[in-house]
């Protein structure tokens, strides 16, 4: 099928890249000129494993294409994604002038008939909107449909998620749309589930706000732990085994970061309030995420005492492993806290670095695990990169200041950390 992407970010790529290595032809626009160029140099702006070789493959076969002219990619269509950024506003509902923009020029180049699909995260009801918005703007006699066809991709595992996802959701009324996104998805494994537009603009937002209540809870019962002496990993197997709650998304750490769970969560308790229910369980998830890194820093400072002038090593930026993002990244929170006390901080992340510092340029950036640690008074550890789990750490030991380990991420057992000498505190634990 010939496939149009608007907007090409995380989302846009990922969706039209994929897209193409399974057969379709698509034309990808952005209105970032700068982006299309690069595109169309073969350059990738983000890191996301599997990605660029992936696009390069999909390049040569000559089955995706990048233009400036949105016309060109809509008019040559079957099928349309908006895939659009949604970025949060002051008062935390999503801001969604770029979806009604792009609404608005794709109805100018609409003809015959053609899908549009709703991949950008957005409101109940925002389906509605964009169907009224292609009416009011389209030439006369055109005909379209409108479908909600939201992403569960993860960052990190992206390409993966994209290619091989659990479910498709498609919500649309109309027959003839399902007829034509049951023909896209054909090459795909996953069931297709069927529901109504608003149904399925309410399953994403209710499923990233029901896996960030989950990293919520274990991060509430991690406190416990704490207070109580038991074990957070224990108690966290112990749980998941019940097959009704399921073992994934139950490890305590610093809170969720990223660009979608803290604007999603947020959205969707606003939407909800607007709606004329009061989520307050969404207030409490939030809260308890703002505590829990909160309460990270207060034990990193509890452990140096007087913060002023201490040499500070953090392994870990990107808010998550095999990504360069740091929207909403705890170490953003954290470097910036301890370094209003006086802290020195050098940082080491595998592929994140050159993105902070842009927004934290007095932190030290240093090439190497070892660098962060050798001198420190302190070792933290925010983000869960594999290569930190395989980090010699004897050496790290005695190239310390004080041996001391902050773990944010629970990476290595206690009673290993005792014995090579360390003061390791993690979370829960
Ligand atoms: C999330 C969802 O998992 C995707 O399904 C969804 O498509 C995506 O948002 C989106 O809306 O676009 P993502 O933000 O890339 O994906 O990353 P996750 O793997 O979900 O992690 C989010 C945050 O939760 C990270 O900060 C991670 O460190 C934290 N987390 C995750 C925990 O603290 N504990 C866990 O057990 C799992």
């Amino acid at each position: 099928m010939n496939l149009a992407i608007v907007g090409a970010g995380y989302v846009g790529l990922v969706t039209g890249v994929c897209f193409a290595a399974k057969g379709h032809r698509v034309v990808a626009t952005d209105k970032n000129l700068d982006k299309i160029k690069s595109l169309q140099a073969g350059k990738i702006p983000i890191y996301e494993p599997g990605l660029e070789d992936l696009l390069k493959e999909v390049v040569r076969a000559k089955k995706i294409s990048f233009t400036e002219d949105l016309g060109e990619a809509v008019r040559a269509a079957d099928v349309v994604f908006l895939c659009v950024d949604t970025p949060p506003q002051e008062n935390g509902m999503a801001d969604l002038s770029s979806v009604e923009s792009a609404s608005r020029q794709i109805a100018k180049h609409l003809a015959g008939y053609k899908v549009i699909v709703e991949k950008s995260t957005v409101p109940v009801k925002t389906g509605e909107r964009v169907g009224r918005t292609l009416e009011k703007y389209c030439p006369a006699g055109v005909s379209f449909d409108v479908v909600s066809n939201p992403e569960f991709l993860r960052e990190g595992a992206a390409v993966q998620d994209a290619l091989n996802p659990d479910r498709i959701v498609v919500g649309t009324q109309s027959e003839k749309a399902r007829q034509v996104m049951r023909e896209l998805y054909a090459g795909y494994a996953a069931p297709i589930l069927f529901t109504d537009i608003k149904s399925a603009e309410m399953i994403k937002h209710a499923a990233n706000a029901f896996l960030a209540m989950k990293i919520s809870f274990v991060n509430a019962v991690a406190q416990i732990c704490e207070l109580a002496g038991a074990d957070i990993s224990q108690v966290a197997q112990g749980i998941g085994l019940d097959k009704r709650i399921g073992s994934s998304f139950l490890n305590a750490g610093i809170g969720y970061g990223g660009s979608c769970f803290p604007k999603d969560v947020d959205a969707f308790a606003r939407i909800a309030q607007e709606l004329g229910y009061p989520f307050r369980l969404l207030s409490e998830v939030q809260e308890i995420n703002r505590f829990q890194r909160q309460h990270f820093i207060r034990k990193i400072e509890d452990e140096l005492w007087v913060v002023k002038d201490k040499e500070v090593g953090i392994l870990g930026i990107a808010f998550k492993p095999d990504t360069d993002d740091i929207r909403e990244a705890p170490f953003l929170t954290i470097a910036e806290a301890l370094m209003n006390k006086g802290a020195k901080i050098r940082a080491y992340d595998p592929k994140a670095a050159e993105n902070a510092r842009k927004l934290l340029p007095s932190v030290r950036y240093v090439e190497t695990p070892y660098a962060a640690a050798e001198g420190a008074d302190c070792l933290v550890i925010v983000t869960e990169w594999k290569e930190f789990k395989d980090l010699d750490l004897a050496r790290i030991q005695k190239s310390m200041a004080h041996p001391t380990v902050i773990d944010g991420r629970n990476l290595f057992p206690p009673e290993r950390m005792k014995e090579l000498g360390f003061v390791y505190r993690s979370v829960g634990r």
